[in-house]
């Protein structure tokens, strides 16, 4: 697929998998897409898995670290937090942000979205910021509403630099785990639509740049239409990036 911008596809593995079934999976995935190119391949195990998925992928050239969260705060007195600098000892290179999971169940907000994505790029890890609508903001006409105000709280106080080096993920929260995907037609205007934001708040030029990855109960049977889509630039896998076959399935037939 000739794409603008390389494909990203991320696997979220949310709170599952204990150390064993983490370096399963991994050890699975490098055998599977050892040979892929062109595509980026991101795992996102939970953080006590960090460590030795990490030593798995040393040898994996195709294969990068991400984390699923972090603190907007320096090592210090936080509780039960995770700096920036920690992730970074594990060679881990993207982290998720602002995912709706976490909006719902932590109440995060935009602004501390914003200054988790600040801190992270004071750190060289690359956000993969999260946003997207409610089913009852979609269907109360809201969506575009809601996306406006999330990409602008939670991406506007970035330098254009460290935009081009952030990735979005456009997850319609009514389609994350149910079953339900977005169709083509609903996924190409809700990124357009977001890169007409960063284009507003950035430039043309930096909005051409940043990749905009689709997420939502994406499958190896949906996985090509949603990526041949022009402002689509890769995936935010749940669900199916819990096993070898299903995720690897989803990144070829991404290519
Ligand atoms: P899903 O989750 O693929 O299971 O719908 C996507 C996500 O939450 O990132």
């Amino acid at each position: 697929m000739d794409k603008e911008r390389k494909l990203i596809i991320a696997g979220n593995w949310k709170m599952n998998k204990t150390v064993a079934e983490a370096l399963d999976l991994v050890n699975g995935l490098k055998l599977e897409l050892g040979k892929v190119k062109d595509v980026d391949i991101v795992v996102c195990p939970p953080f006590t898995a960090l460590g030795e998925v990490s030593k798995a992928i040393l040898s994996a050239r195709n294969l990068a670290l991400g984390a699923q969260n972090m603190s907007e705060h320096k090592p210090g007195a936080y509780t039960g937090e995770i700096a920036a600098q920690m992730l970074k000892e594990f060679s881990v290179r993207y982290v998720i942000l602002g995912h709706s999971e976490r909006r719902i169940y932590q109440l995060e907000s935009d602004e501390l979205i914003s200054k988790k994505a600040q801190a992270a790029h004071a750190a060289a890890l690359k956000p993969i910021v999260c946003v997207g609508e409610t089913l009852t903001e979609r269907e109360a006409g809201q969506m575009e509403k809601v996306l406006e105000t999330q990409v602008r709280g939670s991406l506007a106080a970035l330098t254009k630099d460290q935009m081009v080096e952030t990735v979005v993920a456009y997850e319609p929260v009514w389609a994350i785990g149910t079953g339900k995907t977005a169709t083509a037609q609903q996924a190409q205007d809700a990124h357009a639509f977001i890169r007409a934001q960063l284009a507003k708040i950035f430039d043309e030029a930096v909005a051409r740049k940043v990749r905009i990855q689709y997420g939502g109960s994406v499958k190896p049977a949906n996985a090509r239409e949603l990526m041949s889509l022009p402002d689509v630039d890769g995936a935010l896998v749940g669900g199916a990036a819990l096993e070898v076959r299903s995720f690897a399935d989803i990144v070829k037939n991404s290519i």
